[in-house]
This record gives C-alpha cells, structure tokens and sequence, in this order.
C-alpha cells in the first residue's frame, strides 16, 4: 500500500501553477551568475557541512539549555530529558457535554459531531480571563484538518484512495463531522492540565455548520448554489490547516485541501475548468463523499468549491457566533494567517499557500486596530488591501497589490469586480509576476526582533531556481526570513511596500543533501527536513515543526529549536519526536513559555498501515484502538520556561 498521505501529496501536490519556470527564467539565469555571492551574503551564520556531528548536545553557542534527543523513528513519541508529555485530547474524546463514549468499531456522524474531530492541526491558547496573561487558564482552539479514511474505519480495502472511495453513508457522516474545529477550556492544576468537563466555551465547528461569507465575494454570482441563492451562506469548513489570532480577540483558521473534496466532468467540461484546474480540482475527487452529499459533486454544485479556500473568522468566547468567511483575505490553499502591527496601528496578516509553486500573501487593514473599543474591530477584516511578493534577486522583495482595476487585474482579464480577484487570486497573482517559492506554510513573526519566518516545506518539481527557492528538486525544504523596515527597533513597518529577505536555513542532512546549510555546529541529530509550522518563545527563538521527515532515513517528524541571531543562529536541536506516520504542527506557548502544546497529526499513516494492522496504536496502545491524533502538552519537570 502506498503511504496515503504521500499519495495524497503525490495526486495532488504537483502544483497547478502552469508556468512559473517559464515566467521566472531571466531572474534565474541572473541569479544563477551570482548565486554563490548571494547565499554567502544572505546567510553569512552558515557555514560548510564538515564541522557538523562534532557538536555537544547542549551549550555550544546555543543559548537553549536542552539536550537534544537522538533522531529516530519509533511508533512511541519523545521529548528532550526533563520534560513531560501530557496527552489531552485525542480523536473521539468527549468535546460536548453528553458526547458518546468513542467507539471506533461503530462510529457515528452524530457521536462525532459532539467529540473531538481527527487530525489536529492549528492551535491557539487563549487566556481567560479574556484579555489576561493566564497561563493555567484558557481556551485552546484546534483545527482538524482532514481524515485518515484508512486507518479511522474497519473493513476498508487496502490502499488509501480505495478506502476513500470505499466509505459507506455512515462513515461519510463521520468524515464531515470530523473536520473543522473545537474549542476547549483547559486549566492547569499544579503541573497537570486538564480539559474542563462541561466548560461554557466548548464547541464543536463542523463541515455542517452555518457560516456567513462576507467581503468582496459575498454574493457574488460565483458563489451561489442551489440552497443558498444569495451567495453569502455555507455549510462548513474544509481541510482547515494552519491559522492565527487577532488582537480583537478572534480565531482565523484557514482552509487548506479544499480541492480534494470535489469532483465531477465539470472539471473538465464547464467555464469554470480553467479556474478549478488552478486549485487543483480534477474530475476524480480524492474523497467518495459526492457519491452520498450532492453538493461536492461539481456537476450537481458547480460554485460550491468557489465557497471554499477562504479564511474563516470564529468568536471563540461565544459557542453560538456564527463563524464567518473573509474573502478580502484571498481564495488559495491557506496555510496560516498571523497578525503582526504597523508602526499606525493598522494590522497586517501574513499568509501562505501551500502549493508547489505558490505564493506568499499579506493583507493589509484599512483602518488601525482600535485598543478601547473592540466592537469597532469586528469587520476589519472586511476591507483591507491583499498583496503577494514578489522576491528579487538583490535580497529585496516587493509586495504587490491584487485589486481590481489596477495593472492587469480588469475586464480585459476577466476580472470584473474584486470578487473575481479574491475568487481567483491565484491567477490574479500570477498576472502580477509573484515569486513561485517552494510550497509556503507558515509564515510567523518573530515578535522578538520583528523578522518574519516563511517555513518552505518542499518542491520536488522544481528545476529552475529563483534566488529565494535556490535549489532544484527541493525534497527538503527551506526558511525564508523577511526583514521588514526598522525590524530590531519598537517601530517595525509591516505595512512597507519594500523589505529586505534572506535564508535562515536550508534543510536536509548536511554534508549528503546537496545545499543543505545551518549553523555550523548544528549536530547528526539537529538536521531537519520538510518545515511546516513554527512558533516564537519569548526569548525570540524559533521552535519549528516538520512534516515530511524521510522516513526511510530513520528520521520521524518533529520539533527543532533555534536561535534566530547571535552566535547560535539557525543551530536547530531536537526537541520533541513524533511517533511513525505523525507530523508535528500546531506548535504554541503559553504566555509564561512554561508549556509548549503540540498537535500530533495522523499517527500511523505511513505504507502499510491500516485499521486492522496499524503502524503504530499511539497514545493508547490498546489493542483494537486505532492510532488517534492527539494535542499534547509539553511541560518541563523543574518547572518555568521551556528551553
Ligand atoms: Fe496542511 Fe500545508 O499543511
Ligand atoms: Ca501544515
Ligand atoms: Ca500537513
Ligand atoms: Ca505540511
């Protein structure tokens, strides 16, 4: 059987960007003149490969004070010597007061409707009281991102896409209740967290629930379907990945994947064919769920994915708010979205699209943030300015802004409104010349120094190299750090048009990976491949999770940690290992920096694997209980911060 979410990737993550190799050409060629002195200039903390496997597994110029584990690949998971793991929520755990006990032989859409979804990603500690600085207390919102269709049910057929196909009704139910995202309370008590039974704030969001679709693509005409003539409400959110917060107090959680869920001739036969292509949406769904709820079918719903691809705003303190699209934002296959300040008071959200060959984004609000009024915050996301970058050779990069009318973006293109910009943002972005960069996953600030990380997790398609992706076939991954005007300085411009970028690290096991590049003393242990999400301590350092280690290698996914600047720039130690199958994402701090939460995702997927004969049966290891997605809490045993 293949890896199922290595076929996943295979099916779908061979980019639907056409031609940006051709358009980039003349930007290669020059890069490719002076790519020696570029690297040396932007990434003067690296050093050649040969100091590495010399390195103490703690001290050295690194300012954490952990010892770094040893990578391996183990259907157990691990972290760094004095420290504990706490394991809070699992798939199928009770979310909702009354939920049913889980039952993985006779799961039900409604049971799972009221636990906790499958395949946790994005998390968000949220202090209560609200407002505080809490670090015992708080709402923890998690997205779960996508179903593990071959390991969650019994009696599948081998073979993920089989499985897929292969789901009766019932399970497809359980598929749809499983996405979305819940909201827990957790208090810790002493050294032990624990999930508040019967917490006011719980909820569980859905691929169901209602949701109101605001900014420029509300009731476009591309956004109706047949049970929601206005275009402006949707059932649901899909694939939800990575996401943010915002200083008013709200949860973005983005929807990633989107694409896999539909299907049908349209894909090929209808006006929209282009414009589905670009997202990736084929004839053959990747999911069977069509063959059961009409509206994934493209010929049933052909705008029903235009309703999908967007960042979705959720109150987290009110369990009845009605969560709501912003489509000023862009339509891509969002990874995160995270807030950093202008020096005015407006607020600027970073973006990703995790795709071969995709963009960085950044959204811009029109008006500043208001400090005393927090009612006066709620539709900031409504209006606002959504721009891409554009990467240049000279260590620079621009951002370009998608609005309609300007540059290539009218009638003459097909772009009508800036509905049709947000609805097709991709092609709006390709119009404008952004820079293809190899899959763009997070993209946090570093609220120490106001640098800001993009996490490249890999782009095995590419052959042409830009100065900012430099290497062809890039399996492993790359960090871009983004320095925007006065970054080091209490005046940080995140709105500039301009800023300077340089590679922090280039991933891959030095002296085997071709361009493999760290801090020189970065250890056998302390290489990493495939970044995806990552956080800040308070300290300013970077904790990086990877999706994507080479298995086959030995390595599992995990937590790598980092310094940013000083003498221990980019020296990345391990820290946390995931059992086989998993990635790590989601990582989060609480406000002390005393407890690192993580969420485990799809433990046990991997060649192989299936319900009856899984890889791995982590957290539980009880026969007959399937491997189960899992946030854990991370908390060191002399207590304070970590690392
Ligand atoms: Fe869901 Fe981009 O990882
Ligand atoms: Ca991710
Ligand atoms: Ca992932
Ligand atoms: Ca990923």
């Amino acid at each position: 059987m293949i890896d199922p979410h290595a076929e996943v990737i295979e099916i779908e993550d061979t980019g639907s960007n056409p031609a940006p190799a051709e358009r980039f050409t003349s930007i290669a060629e020059r890069f490719l003149s002076r790519r020696g002195a570029l690297l040396a200039a932007t990434a003067l903390a690296l050093a050649p490969d040969a100091d590495a496997q010399t390195t103490p597994r703690r001290g050295g110029p690194s300012t954490l004070t952990f010892d770094e584990l040893q990578h391996q690949l183990a259907q157990e998971d691990a972290v760094a010597d004095g420290h504990r793991i706490q394991y809070l929520m699992r798939w199928g755990d009770a979310v909702l007061p009354g939920a049913p006990a889980f039952d993985p032989l006779a799961q039900t859409g409604a049971a799972q409707a009221q636990q906790f979804g499958t395949n946790c990603d994005f998390l968000a500690f949220i202090p209560l009281p609200a407002g505080s600085r809490s670090s015992a207390n708080g709402l923890l919102w998690v997205n779960h991102e996508y179903t593990s269709t071959q390991i969650m049910f019994p009696g599948l057929p081998p073979g993920g896409a089989a499985a897929r196909q292969a789901t009766n009704a019932e399970q497809v139910r359980v598929e749809l209740m499983a996405h979305g995202g819940s909201i827990i309370e957790l208090r810790r008590d002493g050294r032990d967290w624990r999930v508040v039974e019967g917490s006011r704030f719980a909820r569980r969001v859905t691929a169901e629930t209602p949701m109101r679709i605001s900014g420029p693509a509300a009731g476009h005409p591309r956004m109706r379907t047949s049970t929601d003539a206005a275009g402006t409400t949707v059932l649901g959110m899909l694939n939800n990945c990575a996401g943010g917060t915002t200083p008013w107090g709200t949860v973005l959680t983005c929807e990633e994947n989107f694409n896999f869920c539909f299907g049908g001739e349209a894909a090929d036969t209808s006006d929209q064919a282009a414009a589905y292509r670009r997202y990736g949406i084929r004839r053959q769904a990747i999911y069977g769920w069509s063959r059961f709820e009409p509206r994934f079918s493209l010929d049933r719903e052909p705008n029903e994915p235009n309703r999908f691809g967007w960042v979705v705003e959720i109150d987290p303190f009110d369990p009845t708010s009605t969560p709501i699209k912003r489509t000023a934002l862009g339509r891509f296959k969002h990874e995160g979205c995270t807030y950093a300040m202008a020096p005015d008071g407006r607020v600027v959200f970073y973006q990703g699209d995790d795709e071969m060959d995709d963009y960085v984004y950044r959204f811009v609000t029109a008006r500043p943030f208001n400090p005393t009024d927090m009612a006066a915050n709620r539709d900031l996301l409504d209006d606002g300015t959504l721009s891409v970058a554009q990467y240049r050779d000279d260590g620079t990069l621009r951002w370009l802004p998608l609005v309609f009318g300007q540059g290539p973006l009218t009638p003459a293109n097909n772009f009508h409104n800036q509905g049709d910009v947000v609805i097709e943002a991709r092609r709006a972005a390709d119009l404008l010349g952004a820079t293809p960069m190899d899959r763009p996953e997070d993209v946090e600030t570093n609220p120490a120094t106001g640098r800001v990380y993009v996490m490249l997790t890999n782009n095995a398609r590419r052959t042409t190299p830009n100065a900012t992706n430099p290497r062809i076939n890039n399996t492993h991954g790359h960090v871009v750090e983004m320095i925007p005007p006065g970054a080091g300085t209490a005046r940080v411009d995140h709105a500039a048009d301009e800023m300077r970028w340089s590679i922090f690290l280039m991933a891959g096991k030095p002296g085997i990976d071709a361009g493999a590049r760290y801090h020189r003393a970065t250890g056998a242990d302390g290489w990493l491949s495939c970044p995806d999400n990552c956080a800040f301590d308070s300290k300013g350092r970077i904790w990086i999770a990877t999706d994507g280690a080479p298995g086959a290698a030995g390595i599992a996914d995990g937590i790598y940690a980092a310094d940013t600047l000083g003498g221990g720039r980019a020296l990345t130690r391990l820290f946390y290992q995931a059992p086989v199958g998993a990635e790590v994402c989601g990582p989060c701090f609480t406000p002390d920096d005393s407890t690192l939460f993580l969420a485990i995702q799809h433990p046990g997927e991997n060649a192989g694997s299936t319900f009856a004969n899984p890889s791995t049966r982590w957290p539980d290891f009880q026969d007959g209980m399937p491997p189960r997605s899992t946030v854990i809490a991370i908390t060191k045993d002399a207590g304070g911060p970590i690392g």
